[in-house]
């Protein structure tokens, strides 16, 4: 089955094109097109992601990310075929809402051939509302004018699959930690599509955290890729710690976390030291990776212990976290070597089209696809389930 995937419930609008067989039983999947592009660098300036603006920026990407996956697909980009005049009408109803797609969608993407694609597999939520309409009013009006079905898929079962790539096979009970800006939660799953949420965060997620506390130390947006670096820049000065952060919920009887606190007591911290020099910074950005990995390893090794889950999935974008992946490897090494860890490869840790066709392609094994677009909304905080 070749799956077109898109994704736009954040910052990167990001447009996959997957073969994928094999079933529930032998999964596999070849990337055929994986295009992101990122709108960091705006978002940058703010400090954060701004929901307006990123709408705007998937308004202005998607056809050329689209257009893009086609050529690196080698899939049919004949501009000469003609469009159905009522399919034009029912698209233009679509995209009335994304004024800023509707005329390059007219001009291009109506024109092209209808490509050899099966499904269209859309991030329905989590994520900002306004951003994920775009992708799926976007994947409405494709699937309108090649008739072609939509499965809306859940942001965060797509990183949930996105290790498959790389290891291709979950032994189930699974257990993963995802660990994204928006969330952070550890999800038991004891057969392909069923999840249940056994923790997660009281109040902001591990990646939120990194970037509040980047920003407190003056670092740009996202900080988590800024903290790491600098929390290895202190292991290589190799000088003892003088500074000792919290570690939430490390002693609390249950697999939830807490990082609100954390952020805070970094705060107090820096406005009690004053200037910060940048070994004050190297060693609170240290300090502060440690009390969040210490935390996010041990409730994970407490779910391991309960669950007695055979492989441990890592996602998210802060399992791009080098220090993280090399302690939950430590750990399953020594104490848990009948446990598989299965880690997102290269630009899969963070947000990314290919993860949502995998997902989308489990959600159409289960017959979930369908023709009428317009029952697909989006779903800002859509829990997995
Ligand atoms: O999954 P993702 O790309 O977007 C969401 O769905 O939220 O995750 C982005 C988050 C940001 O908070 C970013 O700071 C964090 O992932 N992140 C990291 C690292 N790289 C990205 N956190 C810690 N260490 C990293 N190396
Ligand atoms: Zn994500």
């Amino acid at each position: 089955m070749r799956i077109l995937a898109i994704e736009t419930s954040c910052d990167d609008t990001a447009v996959s094109i997957v073969e994928a067989s094999g079933g529930f039983e032998n999964p596999s999947f070849s990337v055929r097109a994986e295009i992101i592009s990122s709108q960091l660098a705006l978002h940058a300036e703010w400090g954060g992601v701004v929901p307006n603006l990123a709408k705007r920026e998937h308004q202005k990407a998607l056809v050329p990310a689209l257009l893009a996956a086609l050529s690196n697909a080698k899939l049919s980009a004949n501009k000469t075929a003609k469009t159905e005049p009522h399919t034009t009408e029912a698209i233009q109803k679509i995209l009335a809402r994304e004024p800023e797609l509707l005329e390059p969608f007219l001009e291009t993407v109506s024109r092209i051939e209808k490509p050899d694609i099966d499904l269209i597999a859309v991030t329905r939520g989590p994520g900002l509302e306004p951003a994920l309409w775009v992708g799926i009013n976007f994947a409405q009006a494709l699937s309108e004018i090649w008739r072609i079905p939509v499965v809306a898929v859940n942001h965060m079962e797509g990183h949930f699959m996105s290790a498959l790539l790389s290891q291709k096979k979950y032994a189930f009970p699974a257990l993963a930690l995802l660990v994204s800006g928006g969330h952070t939660e550890l999800v038991l799953s004891r057969d392909w599509l069923s999840y249940e949420v056994v923790g997660e965060t009281k109040d902001d997620a591990a990646g939120e955290a990194f970037d509040k506390v980047a920003r407190i130390l003056g670092l740009p947006y996202p900080g988590g890729p800024q903290i790491s670096r600098l929390a290895d820049e202190w292991v290589a000065l190799g000088i003892q710690k003088k500074i000792a952060l919290p570690r939430p919920m490390l002693k609390s009887n249950d697999s939830h976390f807490s990082f609100s606190g954390l952020k805070t007591a970094v705060l107090y911290t820096v406005q009690k030291m004053g200037e910060l020099s940048l070994q004050d910074k190297q060693e609170l950005a240290h300090e502060f990776q440690e009390a969040v990995l210490e935390v996010l390893l041990s409730k994970t090794k407490r779910v391991l212990e309960n669950s007695g889950a055979h492989t441990l999935i890592l996602g998210g974008g802060v399992s791009a976290n080098k220090e993280l992946r090399l302690r939950l490897a430590k750990l399953i090494e020594t104490e848990f070597p009948e446990t598989t860890l299965h880690l997102p490869q290269g630009k899969l840790s963070m947000d990314n089209a290919t993860m949502i066709a995998m997902a989308g392609y489990f959600r159409a094994l289960k017959n979930e696809p369908t023709l009428s677009p317009e029952k697909i909304s989006a779903q800002g905080t859509w829990a997995l389930d």
